[in-house]
């Protein structure tokens, strides 16, 4: 919730993916025109809260959740504004899992697909046909994607425009890259000109989701150790105090942070596997990684952890959620109290 509001005081909006992102969202101070509401599986609360707030737009996914929208909209009263999500079948070029924008992903509909529900959805009368969206996937380290999808994008617009469908917006993503191995991450600019680029012939208005390189770089996660024991000759295995369920994304895919001790410790470097305390082989952020012996109770950052550390937590193994805290100009201030065990069972009859 920190995070989101101080989102807000950026300028930013919001790309919510639930009907509990949209809560957060307008209690950080959004507005419901702030909102664009995206998600393959959006429930039928969710598009009722949806319409009842009369969001920016809902990123629909298929016919049939705009058959939902329409009919919804029109028992409230109401013409919602909608994009449908479509799927440029653009390559990204990132990891698999995180990749989202090909015929066989799961989101949206192909190009032709959605031609044929854009015409059908021109004459419902529940519906304001806002935009196009579509979401290559994340991580870009190399904007070519990117730009292809946007200019695929664009050209469909076109073909809607000399139909007589008139849209008002684009919403384009993939996600800006974060160089988990510290290198230098692609700028924002070049990220906003190439789709700029793409899109400029439109006309159209250019809603961008620049994903997690907004947050993932701000934050750390602070780990303790807890054992040290040998693995090998001149390997060992270091112990910390949090895993998986405060950061999933490496026993997740295989997601690489970088380690570091924040204090220096003298001696001869070793290789390291940096372990979690979970009950699953998986849980290790880091194998072979060199760095001096450390010993128990020292500290060890893992970086780039502000975006899908948090989000992704939970409480298997009956960890206790960490607490947040959020440094500003070198002034520390808690924004997320330590979990206590009387609140991770405050929901059980
Ligand atoms: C529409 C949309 N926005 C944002 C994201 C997440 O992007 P990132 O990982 O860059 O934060 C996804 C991931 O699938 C998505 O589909």
């Amino acid at each position: 919730m920190g995070i989101t509001r101080l989102i807000r005081e950026l300028g930013g909006r919001v790309d919510a993916n639930s009907g509990g992102e949209i809560e957060v969202a307008l209690r950080a101070g959004f507005s419901p025109d702030d909102i664009v509401f995206t998600g393959v599986g959006k429930t039928g609360a969710e598009l009722e809260l949806a319409v009842r707030l009369q969001v920016h737009a809902v990123n629909a996914e298929s016919r049939g959740e705009l058959e939902r929208i329409d009919e919804l909209s029109q028992a409230a009263g109401v013409r919602t504004r909608v994009a449908l999500r479509v799927k440029p079948d653009v390559a990204a070029g990132a990891h698999p899992h995180i990749s989202t924008g090909q015929r066989s992903h799961k989101f949206g509909l192909p190009l032709e697909e959605a031609e044929v529900v854009f015409r059908w959805a021109a004459g419902r009368p529940g519906l304001h046909l806002a935009g196009v969206h579509t979401h290559i996937g994340s991580q870009l380290l190399d904007l070519a994607p990117l730009r292809r999808a946007g200019e695929v994008v664009a050209a469909f617009a076109m073909r809607l425009r000399e139909d007589g469908i008139e849209l008002e917006h684009l919403d384009l993503g993939g996600g800006l890259g974060i160089p988990y191995d510290g290198a230098e991450s692609v700028s924002p600019g070049a990220y906003a000109s190439s789709l700029v680029e793409a899109v400029k012939s439109t006309g159209l208005t250019l809603v961008v989701e620049p994903g997690r390189w907004i947050v993932g770089p701000a934050g750390a996660l602070v780990t303790r150790v807890v054992d040290v024991k040998q693995k090998d000759v001149g390997r060992y295995f270091v112990v910390v105090d949090a895993g998986m369920s405060e950061l999933l994304r490496p026993a997740l895919y295989g997601a690489n942070h970088r380690l570091e001790l924040p204090a220096p410790r003298p001696g001869e470097e070793v290789r390291c596997d940096i372990v979690g305390p979970i009950c699953e082989t998986s849980d290790v952020f880091g194998t072979d990684r060199p760095m001096p012996l450390p010993v128990v109770g020292d500290l060890i950052v893992v970086r780039d952890a502000g975006a899908y550390g948090s989000a992704m937590a939970s409480n298997y193994n009956r960890h206790p959620l960490p607490a947040e805290v959020l440094v500003d100009s070198g002034v520390p201030r808690v924004i997320r109290r330590r979990q206590t065990v009387d609140d991770m069972l405050a929901l059980e009859i």
